[in-house]
């Protein structure tokens, strides 16, 4: 999917997509699941400067601001990046592509990308971005869907329903519909790429692999969402890497 595409699209759900992040016990997908592992990943963070890479509405700068650190976040959609601002007044925003960083060399101590990067074809320019405005020693920490899952697909046997994994090494645009309501549905894509382009990229870009964590949903999923909590205690959806510049 074009970045034109990316930022109509959000914008069009960015609404939608804060107040399902944000009722009640939030979605199971973020707050159950991903925003865990990576939550844990990024570690204490009290006095880090951070920037967080496809910042949305700001979630993750009302949680990572609540424990000390100094956020900047930037988005390719503009309507995002208003709730952004009117969820954190305090925290600096700003629209753009996250490989092209309006950011001075060496700023940031961590830089986050949670559920992002995969909007993008090309991840050899978001590195080389993030290595600019990365410290010394700083941390990229970043959250995918995971390499093999995303390419499963159910299909029927004999009556019965399988989950087979397809086409894992052909590197696309996968789509997924997304419910928008009144009935109606939106197309988002997103690119698959293989555990070896991944790892290879880091290791490329001037990044060695620190910590990984395949993402495994909270304890109170289990009351909240069952259906979910039993199919992804089974199988990890997302995973999130941390790497650090050599
Ligand atoms: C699934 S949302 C995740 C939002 C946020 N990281 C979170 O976890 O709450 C993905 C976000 O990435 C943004 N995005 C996609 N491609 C981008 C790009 N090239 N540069 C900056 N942001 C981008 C989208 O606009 C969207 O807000």
């Amino acid at each position: 999917m074009k970045e034109i595409e990316v930022r109509k699209k959000y914008n069009i759900i960015a609404k939608r997509y804060h107040k399902l992040r944000t009722r009640g016990q939030g979605w199971f997908y973020n707050e159950m699941l991903e925003m865990p592992t990576t939550l844990k990943l990024l570690g204490n963070v009290k006095g880090k400067k951070i920037l967080d890479l496809g910042c949305g509405t700001g979630i993750y700068a009302k949680i990572l601001t609540k424990k000390g650190a100094k956020i900047k976040g930037i988005d390719i959609s503009e309507e995002m990046i208003k709730i952004a601002k009117k969820e954190n007044p305090k925290v600096e925003f700003k629209v753009g592509n996250m490989d092209n960083l309006p950011y001075k060399n060496k700023e940031f101590d961590i830089i986050l990308a949670a559920l992002s990067i995969n909007y993008l074809k090309e991840w050899y320019g978001v590195f080389k971005e993030v290595r600019r405005v990365l410290k010394n020693k700083g941390m990229f920490v970043f959250s995918t869907s995971n390499p093999v899952i995303e390419v499963i697909k159910k299909r029927m046997y004999k009556g019965k329903k399988f989950r087979i994994v397809e086409d894992y090494f052909k590197e696309c645009l996968l789509k997924e519909k997304w419910f928008i309501g009144s009935g109606k549905k939106i197309t988002m894509s997103f690119y698959h790429k293989t555990y070896g382009t991944i790892i290879k990229t880091i290791v490329k870009s001037g990044f060695e692999l620190i910590d990984y964590e395949d993402a495994y949903p909270l304890k109170k999923a289990k009351k909240l969402f069952p259906k979910d909590y039993k199919l992804w205690t089974n199988m990890p959806y997302f995973c999130t890497w941390k790497v650090k510049v050599k």
